[in-house]
Order: C-alpha cells, then sequence, then structure tokens
C-alpha cells in the first residue's frame, strides 16, 4: 500500500465511518427511547371506559373509582360493583352496559389490561406520594382529557430519581415537601 493511500484512510476513511457509526447509535438510542420506557402505550380495553367522559365531563373523583391511593401502595382498578352504583340506571340499554350488568351478574371481574408498571424488584408506593400532595398528573399526564388511557412519562429509575432529586423545582406549588429518597434501599427492598 502507498503512504498516500494509508494517510488517507487513516485521516479521512476512519474518522468518517466512525462519525457515522456513532450517529447512528446516538439516533436509534434516542428515537427508540420511547418505545422502551413504554411512553404512548394505550392497550385496547375489554370495555371502551372513557375517563375523558367520567372524570373529565362528569367530574367523578378519582378516588371514587381509586379508591385506595390514600392508604395503600397500590391504586387499584375498581369492580364491576362501582360502575353498577350508576349504570344499574344510567345508559342500560347500551350494548356496553349490557356486557358490564352481564359481568355483574355472573359475578366475573372484567379483565381490564395494565397501563403502567414497574417491574416487582423495584417498590413504589402510591399513598406515600398522594398524601403529600403530588397529583395524579404529574407522574400520569391529564387522565381527565384521555378517552383511551395512555402512559405519557417513564416510570425508570432514571426518572423516578430525576424528580426525588429536584422536589423543590418539579413541584415548586409543594412549599415544604421534601426531597425523595436516592439510596437504593428505599426502592430495592
Ligand atoms: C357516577 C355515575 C357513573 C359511574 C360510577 C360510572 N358511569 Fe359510566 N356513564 C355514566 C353516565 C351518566 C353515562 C352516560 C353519559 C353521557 O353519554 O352523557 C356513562 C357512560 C358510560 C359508557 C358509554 C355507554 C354508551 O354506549 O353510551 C360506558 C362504556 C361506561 N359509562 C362504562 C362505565 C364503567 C366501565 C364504569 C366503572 C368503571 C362506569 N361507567 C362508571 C355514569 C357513570
Ligand atoms: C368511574 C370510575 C373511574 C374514575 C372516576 C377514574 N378512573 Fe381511572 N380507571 C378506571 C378504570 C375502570 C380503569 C381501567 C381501564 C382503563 O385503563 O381505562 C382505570 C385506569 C386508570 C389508570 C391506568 C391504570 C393502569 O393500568 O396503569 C390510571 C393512571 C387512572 N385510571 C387514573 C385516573 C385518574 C387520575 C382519575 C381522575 C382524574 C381517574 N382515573 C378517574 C376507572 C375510573
Ligand atoms: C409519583 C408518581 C405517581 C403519582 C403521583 C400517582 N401515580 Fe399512579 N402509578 C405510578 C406508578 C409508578 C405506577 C405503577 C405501579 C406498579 O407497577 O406497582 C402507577 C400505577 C397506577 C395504577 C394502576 C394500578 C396500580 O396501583 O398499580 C392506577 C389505577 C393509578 N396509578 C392511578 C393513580 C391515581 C388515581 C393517582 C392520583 C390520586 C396516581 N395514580 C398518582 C405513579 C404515580
Ligand atoms: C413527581 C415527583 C416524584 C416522582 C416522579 C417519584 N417520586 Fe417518589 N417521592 C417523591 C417525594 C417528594 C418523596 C418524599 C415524600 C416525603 O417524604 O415527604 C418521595 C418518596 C418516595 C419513597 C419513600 C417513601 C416510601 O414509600 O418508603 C419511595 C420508596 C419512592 N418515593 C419511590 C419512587 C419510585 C420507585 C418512583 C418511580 C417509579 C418515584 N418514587 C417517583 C416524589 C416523586
Ligand atoms: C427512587 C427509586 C429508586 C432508587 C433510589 C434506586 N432505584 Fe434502581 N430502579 C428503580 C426502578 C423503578 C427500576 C426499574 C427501572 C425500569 O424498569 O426501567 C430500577 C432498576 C434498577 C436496576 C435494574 C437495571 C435497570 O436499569 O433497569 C438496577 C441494577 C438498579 N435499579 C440498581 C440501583 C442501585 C445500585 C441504586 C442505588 C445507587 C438504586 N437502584 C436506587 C428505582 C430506584
Amino acid at each position: 500500500m502507498k503512504k498516500t493511500t494509508l494517510d488517507y484512510i487513516l485521516k479521512v476513511r476512519v474518522p468518517v465511518t466512525l462519525f457515522i457509526v456513532v450517529l447512528a447509535f446516538t439516533l436509534t438510542y434516542y428515537i427508540s427511547r420511547p418505545e422502551r420506557d413504554s411512553i404512548g402505550y394505550a392497550p385496547e380495553q375489554p370495555i371502551p371506559f372513557s375517563h375523558k367522559l367520567h372524570a373529565g365531563e362528569m367530574l367523578i373523583d378519582c378516588q371514587y373509582c381509586h379508591s385506595t391511593v390514600t392508604n395503600s401502595r397500590f391504586a387499584t382498578v375498581p369492580a364491576v360493583g362501582v360502575c353498577m352504583n350508576c349504570h344499574s340506571v344510567a345508559r342500560k340499554n347500551k350494548e356496553d352496559i349490557i356486557k358490564l350488568t352481564q359481568h355483574y351478574e355472573q359475578n366475573k371481574a372484567l379483565t381490564w389490561k395494565r397501563v403502567h408498571s414497574v417491574p416487582d424488584f423495584a417498590y413504589f408506593n402510591h399513598s406515600v406520594h398522594v398524601n403529600k400532595g403530588i397529583d395524579c398528573a404529574e407522574c400520569h399526564g391529564r387522565i381527565k382529557d384521555m378517552e383511551v388511557v395512555q402512559q405519557v412519562s417513564s416510570f425508570t429509575m432514571g426518572s423516578c430519581l430525576n424528580c426525588h432529586r429536584n422536589a423543590h423545582d418539579k413541584l415548586p406549588q409543594l412549599k415544604n415537601i421534601n426531597e425523595g429518597p436516592e439510596n437504593c434501599f428505599a426502592c430495592h427492598r
């Protein structure tokens, strides 16, 4: 190989190739990120229940249905009986409500698909966050406006810590909020 060709390869080809490889990795990393973080996940549910209608327009309180948020780790999804408080009368003759009523009468739960989740090895507790005044929307976005529930923010370790480290800046409306814990054992018990 002539010296000039080798020079060309080392000075131009190698850096250019490296640059393209790094660029490709970086782009793929950021473009595929929402998918890896589950952002945008909005599974179809067994009954098309609308938060926009029930929580947004009819202004039913979140806790009427997610009644355990202030006293337990889990928010839980309401049993069919809660729906029947209204739907034994409201819209009784509609297809979806007939299906709802059948489940109720046969004592069969609806298999709602889970939208948000953190892995079992990480510990998250709703009551701690909710009782400190942190609004559902800080983590779940504007559910009130959603026809179908969709995940809008990621629940990776980085995103938990991002709020824990900067709780004062993230939650300026809560004047006396403490920083959240950063030690591993708080979330990995
Ligand atoms: C506080 C009363 C109330 C509760 C509780 C309630 N709903 Fe409703 N729901 C209504 C009313 C009223 C409407 C009709 C609103 C309208 O169309 O203006 C409605 C509409 C609906 C519809 C649309 C029906 C159609 O085809 O028009 C579905 C589906 C539905 N509800 C499912 C549910 C489910 C599932 C639950 C329980 C998780 C539930 N609702 C709990 C009052 C309630
Ligand atoms: C009338 C009952 C009712 C009310 C009121 C209600 N929800 Fe729901 N919620 C449900 C049902 C049923 C599901 C499961 C089906 C679905 O995902 O749409 C659900 C699902 C959710 C989920 C997704 C759960 C998962 O699997 O990750 C979130 C988050 C949520 N609700 C937040 C809220 C917030 C915030 C409010 C108040 C603004 C609210 N809900 C008001 C009944 C209700
Ligand atoms: C600090 C962030 C945060 C706040 C505030 C928050 N959630 Fe959640 N929510 C989560 C996380 C994280 C999960 C997944 C939990 C898991 O997998 O155990 C979740 C899951 C849920 C679920 C699915 C069932 C469950 O318990 O896992 C529902 C329903 C829900 N949230 C409703 C609400 C409602 C209603 C509020 C407001 C009263 C609220 N959340 C406030 C972070 C939050
Ligand atoms: C929007 C901000 C915010 C987000 C997002 C958030 N946290 Fe927190 N968290 C807090 C604050 C503030 C506290 C401290 C509350 C206090 O003690 O005053 C806290 C406290 C905690 C605690 C200590 C209390 C307990 O339950 O033992 C744990 C554990 C925790 N968070 C886990 C998580 C996990 C896991 C996630 C992510 C899935 C998460 N948090 C997301 C704000 C947040
Ligand atoms: C505020 C809560 C919180 C704290 C504090 C925390 N973690 Fe995590 N960690 C999580 C959550 C939530 C996940 C699951 C993330 C996911 O699914 O992307 C996780 C995942 C992990 C994983 C699995 C690999 C991964 O990234 O998914 C490891 C390893 C880990 N944590 C180690 C640690 C160590 C070591 C510390 C202490 C320096 C620590 N964590 C502190 C919440 C926390």
